[in-house]
């Protein structure tokens, strides 16, 4: 009998894990004190009267984003970061503006699936399985395309016109692990021979690679 409990508890607790991704929130709102000190899973809620609506609000992304990076590609998050209304409520949007020929390169977020919509312009975008399959398409303004949590994808603006996406996330902070700047530009740095033999190059092309990935100092 103990054993069946146990067995539908973990069914149940399996289910509820692909069933959603940021936690439950315990009331109806818990608007984020950033400057707490206190570290819990998200963050601490402010006192009640000290909320307002502006806490619930966000401007930044009515407008596309200056572009001045070598990629041709902003991320703008409009997240608990920017949004401290969102905390525990498990969603969040970005906005991403491409240059003609801008990259956003591959990445994942690991807390969370993406949806995208296209505000303006076509995209190649695309996702890679832990098969290692790709599944790629081009997608134009209006259209939509999925990002499943975790996966490693991009998106490329190969058309001759400026394009933006807004971007949905099933999380308060889905977290970006760009795979170039996780591998090359950490601090401290992944050691060479790590780097040397995953890539099968020398230490000569990593150095390369790295110093071009490197934060700029200024
Ligand atoms: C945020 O947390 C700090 C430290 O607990 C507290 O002093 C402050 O009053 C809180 N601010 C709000 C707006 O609740
Ligand atoms: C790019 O734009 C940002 C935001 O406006 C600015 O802080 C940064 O200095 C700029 N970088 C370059 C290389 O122009």
């Amino acid at each position: 009998m103990a054993a069946k409990f146990l067995a539908y508890l973990l069914v149940v607790a399996a289910l509820s894990t692909v069933a959603k991704s940021d936690p439950d929130p315990l009331q109806d709102i818990c608007v984020a004190n950033a400057s707490s000190g206190v570290k819990v899973n998200g963050f601490p809620c402010k006192n009640d009267a000290d909320v307002t609506q502006a806490d619930f609000f966000f401007g930044g992304i009515a407008k596309p984003a200056v572009i001045n990076n070598t990629v041709g590609s902003v991320v703008t998050g409009a997240n608990v970061m920017q949004i401290p209304g969102l905390n525990t409520l498990g969603v969040s949007l970005s906005r991403i503006d491409y240059l003609p020929g801008g990259l956003n390169p591959p990445h994942t977020h690991p807390r969370a699936t993406e949806i995208i919509f296209v505000l303006e312009g076509e995209l190649d975008v695309g996702f890679i399985t832990t098969a290692n399959k790709l599944y790629t398409k081009s997608i134009k303004k209006g259209d939509v395309f999925v990002f499943p949590k975790g996966l490693v994808h991009f998106q490329k603006n190969n058309g001759y016109q400026p394009a933006s996406v807004i971007a949905g996330f099933n999380s308060q902070l889905p977290g970006t692990q760009a795979i170039a700047a996780t591998l090359f530009a950490s601090t401290p740095a992944v050691p060479d021979n790590v780097l040397t033999k995953a890539f099968q190059i020398s230490t000569q092309e990593v150095g390369q690679i790295k110093s071009r990935l490197a934060p700029k100092k200024s």
